[in-house]
């Protein structure tokens, strides 16, 4: 979709290069590169992040100092560039960040974003009806979580993904074709990923070829970061 994106003064761009700077330290002093992706992806996906979410909450608290550092940035701009810098800075491809976009007054309704137990079926729905995504698009954007772990906290269960959950490769590809492993997670979303033949072929693709999947996953993270913002 072509973008119409807002111009933003001198100061935001200034307080935009100053806040990145301060996150890729953040990220490095606090190994918060997952939680920082999750919180970006929700925000995305216009959960509430403010309130009911257990996950993220603690990536809002831990980016909390620097929106008061930076009170011009809107909290959307805020968290979007921490997933960006999330991704960068732990291996994964640049993703452009685009700034302008505004906060808005009330939270949205909740339950937009997937839920972890059930399949394939529901990915679609959630991804290709309410957010306008190809089924590439949900294969490589899956690929977030080769970042991260389940925690017993949240889900009830624990574990990565990968075997190095601070680093962004195509390991969470490669752990999917290998099937179950000891210490390693897979979840009812992403289990049954290469048993259909149209994902399987881009599970494939992308376990063969990091260079394709970094490619195609700034694309999608980009389309993400910008759902309904600065739509032509
Ligand atoms: C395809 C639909 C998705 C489902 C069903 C899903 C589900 C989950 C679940 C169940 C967890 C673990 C929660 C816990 O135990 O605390 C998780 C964590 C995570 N998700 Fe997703 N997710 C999806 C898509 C994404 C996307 C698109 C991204 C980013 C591109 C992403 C990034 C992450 C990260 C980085 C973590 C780890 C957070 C941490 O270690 O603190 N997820 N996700």
């Amino acid at each position: 979709m072509t973008k119409n994106y807002p111009t933003v003064s001198e100061e935001y761009k200034k307080a935009v290069e100053k806040a990145r700077k301060k996150l890729r330290g953040l990220v490095a002093s606090e190994n918060c590169a997952p939680l920082m992706l999750r919180l970006a992806w929700h925000s995305a996906a216009t959960f509430d992040v403010k309130t009911t979410n257990n996950g993220p909450n603690k990536a809002v608290r831990l980016l909390e100092p620097l929106k008061e550092q930076f009170p011009i940035l809107s909290y959307a701009d805020l968290y979007q560039l921490a997933g960006v810098v999330a991704v960068e800075v732990t291996g994964g491809p640049v993703v452009p960040f685009h700034p302008g976009r505004e906060d808005k007054p009330q939270p949205p309704p909740e339950g937009r974003l997937p839920d972890a137990t059930k399949g394939t079926d529901h990915l679609s729905q959630v991804f290709n009806v309410q957010m306008g995504f190809s089924d590439q698009d949900i294969i490589v954007l899956s690929g977030g979580h080769t970042l991260g772990s389940y925690r017993k906290e949240r889900s009830g269960f624990d574990g990565p993904w990968t075997t190095n959950p601070l680093i962004f490769d195509n390991s969470y590809f490669k752990e999917l074709l290998t099937g179950e492993k000891e210490g390693l997670l897979q979840f009812p979303s992403d289990k049954p990923l290469p048993d259909n033949p149209v994902f399987r072929t881009l599970v494939e693709i992308y376990a063969e070829d990091e260079d394709a999947f970094f490619a195609d996953y700034a694309e999608a993270h980009l389309k993400l970061s910008e759902l309904g913002f600065a739509d032509a």
